[in-house]
């Protein structure tokens, strides 16, 4: 079955075929023009999606060399919904003209599921790390739609706290890549940052009850406090020190709750993805873990088609098919309805 899949949640437009040999085109469009404002302006994403989101999906096409695929998918959400409308709305009209099947990707289960795109892939049931510029939630994926949130963040998101943390720093947006390069020229023990794991501290348990949360969720909003205090303080140090020991922090964080989550769950398999899962540090880090790590490559971990083309043929092939109205989410966990 070859699939047309189409990405619009964020500020990349889109686009990839994928049959069961894999990837047979992947076409990506960033949008560079919101650095100006230090980040993402949905209107302004809405309005550059609308440009490129046919020429992006012809190239796809013309790569592969498909002019009919059997069936189009489509990224319906968790993002910005006048974004997300774009492609579903696009997708949906040429599932309509084409008549073909038409599905409603969920964004967060595409990055979770994309290790699956490479070879070798994980088995289920694995562990995945989801770590993306709006969420962070560390999944058990049991099967395909089968997914069990063992960790999230309580606070920030792992990519919006380097976000922020380069907006501190003055180094533009997006901030991952930026801290990541600088990170690798500096000292990640010249500044010994909080470690932002849950303590049995008073206001975080009442509020970890209130939200029912796991004692492996993370908090990020007191390190970005650290380093927004040491970013203002006088004898301020190198940039790179900041970065590098900043990154360590986030890094030891998540490992942490990788192992912890591999103990409690007896599960060894750990895949990641989202645009953190391009870090450096992160992959280096992951790799030496005592498990088996799966690390989709870089260019699959931010956002692209192929995840929403591979997710959506996954739902396809089990006999799921989706009516023309299916809405564009703002929130939507993966594997709910
Ligand atoms: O998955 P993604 O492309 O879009 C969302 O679904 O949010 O993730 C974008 C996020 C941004 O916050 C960006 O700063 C971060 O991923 N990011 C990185 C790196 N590359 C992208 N963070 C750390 N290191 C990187 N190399
Ligand atoms: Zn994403």
């Amino acid at each position: 079955m070859v699939v047309l899949g189409i990405e619009t949640s964020c500020d990349e437009t889109a686009a990839a075929v994928v049959d069961g040999q894999g990837v047979r085109a992947d076409v990506i469009h960033s949008q560079e023009i919101h650095a100006r404002y230090g980040g993402v302006v949905p209107e302004v994403a809405s309005r550059a999606h609308a440009e490129k989101i046919v020429p992006t999906a012809l190239a796809a096409l013309e790569r592969a060399g498909v002019e009919r695929p059997d069936a189009v998918a489509a990224t319906a959400g968790p993002g910005l919904v006048g974004a997300v409308l774009v492609g579903l709305s696009f997708a949906k009209g040429l599932a309509a003209g084409w008549g073909v099947p038409f599905i409603a990707v969920n964004h967060l289960e595409a990055h979770l599921l994309s290790a699956l795109l490479e070879d070798p892939a994980p088995r289920f049931p694995f562990l995945s790390l989801v770590v993306s510029g709006g969420h962070t939630a560390l999944y058990l994926a049991r099967g395909p739609g089968q997914y069990e949130v063992l960790a999230q963040t309580i606070d920030d998101a792992v990519g919006e706290a380097y976000d922020k943390v380069a907006r501190l720093m003055g180094l533009g947006y997006p901030g991952g890549p930026v801290v990541d390069r600088l990170a690798a020229t500096g000292n990640a023990a010249a500044l010994a940052f909080p470690r932002p794991i849950l303590k049995p501290d008073r206001a975080i348990s009442r509020r970890r009850e209130a939200l029912q949360r796991s004692d492996l969720d993370l908090t990020l909003s007191g390190l970005k406090t650290a380093v927004r205090t040491v970013v203002l303080s006088e004898g301020r140090p190198c940039d790179a020190d900041i970065a590098a020991s900043f990154q360590e922090a986030v890094v030891d964080v998540l490992c942490d709750r990788v192992l912890r989550a591999a103990e409690r769950t007896g599960v060894r398999q750990i895949a990641i993805g989202g645009g953190v899962a391009a870090n450096g540090r992160l992959r280096a880090r992951l790799a030496a873990l005592p498990l088996e790590v799966f690390l989709p490559p870089r260019a699959r971990c931010t956002d692209n088609g192929a995840m929403i083309a591979f997710a959506g043929r996954l739902h396809l092939l089990a006999g799921r098919r989706d009516a023309l109205d299916a809405p564009a989410r703002a929130a939507w966990a993966p594997g709910a309805p």
